[in-house]
């Protein structure tokens, strides 16, 4: 079944002609599966105040010379107490010199309070555990209240304090049995001020909710639940700005983010405030395996957004840093790192990704990546980790040759009128090294008098992701993923925007201390239902129309037989008709098709969500051709099972046969030979592979 027609927003409005296409069952682009992802970025408090887990804002006085250490920020006492940042000549740890003094005068109470990230959530039946080192001259009980700002106190807990010149911690927990009305809290330490001889210090103050799988020093529950609820396969980590540093000597150095938090100094954060490192190396390895996501890790290139560039002959100290960090996440005990790993309890994981630097074209970086930083990485990590793929932080797929010999990530950002332009973007596309678009995303409507394809640096930025845009980006993902024998995959960015301080916007998954105000965006919809059904190969279209106001791909999974079409539909006039017939699919055949849709221009509010999901069963006609429309803006799936292809499913044949056995073979031996790497995605088992595996 096929039919030519030339298509066109204008036709649409005149007629209503269905959009033709049949899929043919050999001779598709790829058998590479097309990975969706998450790509982290520590800005917009997404680690501190984010997804990292920890309730107490500066917990423990870290700063430097960007962001010196202060209680201004974030602390306040309470009754007759005075409050300060010291540096003992005895601190805590050599990473955590600065500790909060207390004195106090009279017999009142008297301490001090915390503001959290913009308040502290108080959820009924949650455990909350807490803790504090403290040394100097307390002695007796010291109350900690989760307590509003019109003093309902949710929950506390007594500690039976004996100071001393030592430091000691103290632990406790207590759970609220009431939800607080909003994030409008404090969390209080208060005691007598006759306890008090002198003075007391207190550093390294703790609180966690519950963490997702009950991790100590875990991430946030619902933050977790919604990336795992986008079925991602890989995880770009520690960031990008994030891994460069604001300038020497100040990088993300792995070797200062793990072990315990007294061991971790922190760093100035690339995004206007100070990191604490709580979140570290191996919270984000278990973020990744939490979620079975395949790691895309980044290192420090020996670039600082300063500009500074580090010089040839120092590289090799930065060159250094990645070995050992591979070794440390993948070495066996025989090796220097792997046995510290060991001995913190860890590991080990598997690496298949390691991105060097980000965006290190940009500030003038170029000419010293090309011509010794990224070599420098790739031939001593290439040497020692031959089956690692590594790749370049960025990439001009319109210069169409690669600028190395490595895979490149991708970046862009974009006005939806260029987006929606890209579906044949990836075509002419040829290298031996698939694409990782790392970052992708909406961040303007498209604007009246815009000629050039370009998004105008300065110009309003969208807030939040809004449905156009949104449905723009499927586009974009739709081109990717029918080539996707070219792509390792791609990745919204950011992920997270804590609406109380952010940076750059706009951003997928919205939030503040409250929960009921966590928001997926319209964005975080599309991914969701694309991401959700996997093609695992693609099948050749035969389609003689052109692409739009309808787009679409199609596929089969090899691990259930399904056969999937994945379509976008954007600027339209008029519902869009479809016919369309898959070969091997016969006449009675039902599929199931779910489409998501909204008011174009429409955006996520805070904690809820306007886009309508639809699903409905279609049966294929007499002649094997499924029917049905979509209307504009929409994005939809339909999928047929294996066991619901009608009798013109076609897996007597041969070459279909040994494709799939080839597949599950080859997932059976990566599943021995790697452990984490076959995911299950709903009721479809989806593996991640890198390209040396294909
Ligand atoms: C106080 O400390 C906070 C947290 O490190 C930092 O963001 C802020 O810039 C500091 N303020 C001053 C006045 O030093
Ligand atoms: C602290 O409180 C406990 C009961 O919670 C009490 O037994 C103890 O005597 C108190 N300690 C002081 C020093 O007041
Ligand atoms: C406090 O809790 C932490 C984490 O569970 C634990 O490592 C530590 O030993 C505890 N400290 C005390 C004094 O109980
Ligand atoms: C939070 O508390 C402050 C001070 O009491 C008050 O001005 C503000 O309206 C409260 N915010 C909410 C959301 O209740
Ligand atoms: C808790 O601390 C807040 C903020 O410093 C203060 O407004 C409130 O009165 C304190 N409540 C109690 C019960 O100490
Ligand atoms: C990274 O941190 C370690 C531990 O503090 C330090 O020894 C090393 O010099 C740092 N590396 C660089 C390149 O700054
Ligand atoms: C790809 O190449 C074809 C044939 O040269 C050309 O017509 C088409 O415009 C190219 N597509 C892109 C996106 O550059
Ligand atoms: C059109 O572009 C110009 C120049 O960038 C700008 O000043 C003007 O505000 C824009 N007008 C509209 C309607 O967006
Ligand atoms: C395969 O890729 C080419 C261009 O790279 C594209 O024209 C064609 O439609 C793709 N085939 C499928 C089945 O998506
Ligand atoms: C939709 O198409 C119309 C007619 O071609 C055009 O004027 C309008 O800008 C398009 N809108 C979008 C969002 O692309
Ligand atoms: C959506 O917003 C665009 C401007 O970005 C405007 O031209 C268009 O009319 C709006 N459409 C609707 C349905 O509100
Ligand atoms: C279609 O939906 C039905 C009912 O929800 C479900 O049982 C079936 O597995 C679905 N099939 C496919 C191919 O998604």
């Amino acid at each position: 079944m096929l039919s030519s027609q030339v298509l066109s927003a204008t036709a649409f409005a005149a007629a209503a002609q269905a959009v033709s296409f049949s899929v043919g069952s050999t001779g598709g682009n790829a058998t590479s599966p097309y990975q969706y992802g998450i790509m982290f970025e520590d800005i917009n408090n997404s680690g501190d105040g984010g997804v990292y887990a920890e309730l107490i804002q500066n917990r423990a006085f870290q700063g430097n010379d960007v962001y010196p250490s202060n209680t201004t920020a974030y602390w306040n006492p309470l009754g007759s107490a005075e409050i300060s940042v010291q540096n003992l000549s005895a601190p805590l740890s050599a990473a955590l010199p600065t500790s909060l003094q207390v004195t106090a005068s009279g017999s009142g109470t008297t301490g001090f309070s915390n503001v959290g990230f913009w308040g502290f959530p108080v959820v009924a039946g949650w455990e909350y555990k807490g803790s504090f080192y403290v040394s100097g001259g307390l002695d007796g009980n010291l109350t900690v209240c989760l307590t509003s700002n019109d003093d309902v106190q949710y929950a506390e807990a007594s500690v039976e304090v004996a100071s001393s010149d030592e430091w000691t911690q103290y632990n406790y927990t207590f759970t609220p049995t009431v939800d607080a009305p909003n994030s409008n809290n404090t969390l209080n330490f208060t005691f007598a001020a006759s306890d008090l001889t002198g003075s007391a210090n207190f550093n390294l103050l703790s609180l966690f909710p519950p963490t997702y799988n009950n991790r100590d020093n875990g991430l946030r529950i619902d933050l977790m639940e919604a990336m795992g609820g986008l079925n991602p396969s890989f995880f770009r980590a520690p960031g990008g700005n994030n891994v460069e540093g604001l300038r020497e000597p100040y990088w993300w150095n792995w070797t200062q983010t793990i072990g315990p938090l007294t061991d971790r100094p922190g760093f100035p954060g690339t995004w206007g405030y100070e990191n604490t490192d709580g979140l570290g190396l191996v919270e984000y390895m278990n973020w990744a395996k939490d979620l079975n996501m395949d790691i895309v890790l980044g290192v420090h290139a020996g670039y600082f957004l300063d500009g500074t560039a580090v010089p040839e002959s120092e590289i090799q100290i930065y060159v250094q840093a990645a070995l050992d960090e591979l070794e440390f996440l993948t070495g066996d005990a025989s090796t220097t790192w792997g046995a510290y790993r060991e001995s913190l309890g860890y590991g080990p994981w598997v690496v298949n990704f390691v991105e060097v630097g980000n965006e290190d074209s940009l500030g003038g970086g170029g000419p010293t990546y090309a011509a010794y930083r990224f070599p420098a990485f790739y031939n001593a990590i290439s040497a020692k980790y031959p089956d690692i793929t590594i790749i370049t932080s960025y990439y001009d797929v319109d210069g169409v040759t690669p600028p190395f010999n490595a895979s490149g990530d991708f970046h862009e950002y974009a006005i939806p009128r260029q987006m929606a332009d890209q579906f044949t973007y990836f075509d002419n596309y040829t290298s031996a090294h698939p694409i990782l678009i790392g970052e992708y995303a909406i961040i303007e409507y498209d604007t009246g008098n815009k000629t050039g394809p370009e998004w105008t640096p300065g110009a309003p930025r969208a807030f939040v992701p809004f449905w156009y845009g949104s449905v723009s980006e499927a586009i974009f993902l739709l081109g990717a993923e029918r080539n996707s024998d070219k792509m390792i995959g791609a990745a919204y960015a950011p992920g997270f925007q804590n609406l109380n301080r952010w940076e750059w916007i706009p951003d997928l998954i919205e939030f503040d201390a409250y929960p009921g105000h966590t928001t997926l965006s319209t964005s975080y919809h599309v991914i969701k239902l694309l991401s959700g059904t996997r093609i695992t190969e693609n099948l050749p279209i035969e389609y003689d129309g052109v692409w739009g106001p309808a787009f679409f791909v199609a596929g089969r999974n090899a691990v259930t037989g399904s056969h999937i079409a994945k379509f976008a539909v954007y600027n339209a006039t008029e519902e869009v008709p479809f016919d369309l017939s898959f070969d091997g699919v016969g006449a009675g055949a039902t599929g199931n098709l779910t489409y998501i849709t909204a008011p174009m221009n429409s955006t996520n509010p805070i904690g809820g969500n306007i886009v309508e999901t639809h699903t409905s069963t279609v049966t294929a006609a007499h002649n094997g051709s499924f029917i049905f429309e979509l209307p504009p803006y929409s994005v939809a799936i339909l999928e047929i099972g294996a066991a619901a292809a009608g009798p013109g499913h076609n897996y007597g044949n041969p070459s279909h046969r040994r494709g799939w056995k080839g597949f599950k073979s080859w997932a059976r031996r990566t599943a021995t030979e790697a452990g984490v790497l076959v995911v299950t995605v709903g009721d479809c088992t989806c593996i991640m592979m890198s390209d040396e595996r294909r």
